[in-house]
């Protein structure tokens, strides 16, 4: 579905993406794991188009996409829940979840459709829809966060750090969400600092340090390595 064929992304002089390969296909649930400032969030901007990609392809089911813009990204089934969650404080959850819809560049006719189903998936957005979206909790706006992204209807879901910030049992709700997704056929990218969680979720995982993929392997191949252990798992 998707695949990164040596993909250098730049901000001036920093090169903050050397020459990553990677490949996501149908159904899976891949993981980038690394430290602050690896390279995690820059890549997955490069994949949903916000960031201009210096060198390499990014090929979405097997076409070159490289300098597609962000909107026609999102009609080929690409959608980004960035980190920090980027919703809009000062907007409902509702019109929220409206400007998610339209990032998909039409008004189309299934959108009140596709708003209840995001509403069954999250019962509490439906309760606090008409509320402004920045008196929410944490929790509840980085479902907002998610759903926002469900909301065009995507194959592949880009997720950067859905877990950031969140109280335990909140970060279990949001993995229980992940799974469901899974379940229900979507194909996700999921960066984390949660790496053990992470990596007890996903298919495959992608180690990225200083902008490079150092290991890659299965979920479980990773969890114990033993030099992914001492590295992200804080434990050896
Ligand atoms: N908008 C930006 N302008 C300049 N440098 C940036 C910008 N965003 C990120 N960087 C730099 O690029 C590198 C990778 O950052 P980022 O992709 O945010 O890493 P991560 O998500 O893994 O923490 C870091 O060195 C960071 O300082
Ligand atoms: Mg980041």
């Amino acid at each position: 579905m998707l695949k990164l064929e040596s993909v250098s992304i730049a901000y001036g002089a920093i090169q903050a993406v050397r020459n990553v390969d990677l490949e996501v296909n149908p159904g899976e649930v891949v993981t980038i794991i690394g430290a602050n400032g690896a390279g995690k969030s820059t890549l997955l901007k490069g994949i949903a188009g916000l960031e201009k990609v210096v060198s390499g392809r990014i090929l979405i089911d097997g076409e070159d996409k490289t300098g597609v813009p962000p909107h026609k990204r999102v009609n080929l089934g690409v959608a980004l829940s960035p980190e920090g969650r980027g919703i809009f404080p000062d907007q409902t959850v509702r019109d929220n979840l409206l400007l998610g819809a339209y990032s998909r560049g039409s008004r189309d006719k299934t959108v009140n459709d596709t708003m209840e189903r995001e509403f069954e998936r999250f019962p509490r957005l439906k309760e606090r829809q008409n509320q402004m979206a920045g008196t929410l909790s944490g929790g509840e706006q980085q479902m907002l966060a998610i759903a926002r992204a469900l909301m065009t209807k995507p194959r592949l879901l880009l997720l950067d750090e859905p877990s950031l910030g969140l109280a335990p049992l909140i970060i279990a709700e949001i993995f229980r969400t992940i799974r469901d997704l899974r379940k229900s056929g979507l194909t996700i990218l999921l960066v984390e600092q949660m790496a053990n969680q992470a990596l007890a979720i996903a298919d495959r995982a992608y180690v990225l340090e200083t902008g490079r993929v150092t290991s890659q392997g299965t979920g479980s191949e990773l969890l114990n390595d033993s030099k992914v252990r001492a590295a992200y798992l804080g434990n050896h």
